[in-house]
């Protein structure tokens, strides 16, 4: 097991004068959701996610030797600055990891490949490219990461930017948390999946409904600390801890109407945590409940396994095998498209 100790790193770095890096990170979606945190970003329940094609953030970084160090952000060629503070705080937070980081000046550029305006959280794969570009640098000032210690210090580097982002790092199904059936499993890190999953889990699609576009009324980071004082709380972790258990049998067993039953347990009691919050707040939007509705509805009445989840967020993603996409997706087209807000939609998947 690993330590915080493993990600201190004291290399004799070759400062070079300056460097260019760029990375690449896809975004992800949780079936089982993280909600709840305790200090140093360490999850109050273990969670599981889908890793995605084709959302996700391309960013490089210039660095150049300096007095002091300073960020400059660019989302789109435009000017970032109240991100641009975050990502300064950010890099003195991991200057324990990254001993380099303060000798430095960085401009940061990035993009993603989904709308900017379409509800979609960039944090994860947002978090996950700057990760992925601060062990680049590390390399270029000349320390050598054995393969997995890579990708796993991206990943302890990326929980420490955003929870969710420290999956992202992993292609499929990624868990963060400690879990008693996850040997390897971690509370700094995310891990591979480490099991068999059944053929109807492993191209899932995901369509992503954009029923609200824009910012979204409460941050996750206010999320998180109402579960600080929440009577549900203690409650939905264990559920939680329950539910990956349960998650990993449904993942090998292919049983599909298992796997939405429970997908939509988790994101109904996620959006519960919120309902039941103080002071309460509801970032569902009445066409989020009303695709709802139509989904159950399609469902009962054709028995196609197309099956709902939900981020912090009015957004519905809509989980299906790829094996029923194609009748799938023209419901979709069809009926549910009415509940977006402009008629948009993002067309994705997760390919073990
Ligand atoms: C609802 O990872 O955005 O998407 O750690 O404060 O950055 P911070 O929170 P964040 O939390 C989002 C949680 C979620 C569920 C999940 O992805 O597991």
């Amino acid at each position: 097991m690993m330590t915080e100790q493993n990600f201190i790193s004291e290399f004799p770095y070759n400062f070079v004068e300056k460097g260019e890096v760029q990375a690449q990170c896809s975004s992800n979606i949780a079936l089982v959701k993280y909600w709840g945190k305790y200090a140093n970003q360490i999850p109050a329940n273990p969670s599981i996610s889908y890793t995605l094609t084709n959302s996700c953030t391309q960013t490089s970084i210039q660095f150049e030797k300096a007095e002091k160090m300073s960020v400059k952000v660019f989302l789109d060629e435009v000017l970032q600055e109240k991100f641009a503070e975050k990502i300064e705080k950010y890099f003195n937070s991991i200057q324990k990891y990254l001993p380099f980081i303060t000798q430095y000046q960085y401009v940061i550029r990035t993009h993603n490949s989904f709308p900017h305006s379409s509800g979609i959280a960039s944090s994860a794969s947002g978090f996950g490219a700057i990760a992925l570009c601060l062990i680049e640098i590390a390399e270029q000032l000349g320390e050598v990461f054995p393969s997995e210690m890579k990708k796993r210090k991206a990943s302890f580097l990326a929980r420490l930017g955003s929870g969710s982002a420290c999956r992202s790092l992993y292609g499929g199904l990624a868990v963060w948390g400690k879990h008693e059936k996850i040997h390897e499993s971690s509370d700094l890190y995310a891990v591979p999946f480490p099991f068999e999953i059944h053929e109807n889990f492993k191209k899932i699609q995901d369509t992503v409904l954009l029923i609200h576009e824009g910012e979204k009324k409460v941050s996750s980071t206010v999320g998180h600390k109402l579960l600080e004082n929440h009577p549900y709380a203690q409650v939905r972790f264990a559920e939680a801890y329950k539910n990956l258990a349960s998650m990993i049998d449904i993942l090998r067993s292919g049983d599909l109407e298992a796997f939405g039953q429970l997908v939509e347990h988790e994101a109904l009691t996620l959006h519960a945590m919120m309902l039941t919050s103080t002071p309460a707040f509801i970032l569902m939007k009445p066409m989020t409940v009303a695709a709802i509705e139509k989904i159950w509805n399609y469902r009962k009445l054709t028995g196609q396994p197309l099956y709902f989840t939900l981020d912090a967020g009015a957004n519905i993603h809509l989980l299906y095998p790829e094996k029923d996409k194609n009748v799938i997706f023209n419901f979709i087209k069809n009926d549910l498209l009415k509940y977006t807000e402009n008629g948009d939609y993002i067309r994705d998947e997760s390919r073990l």
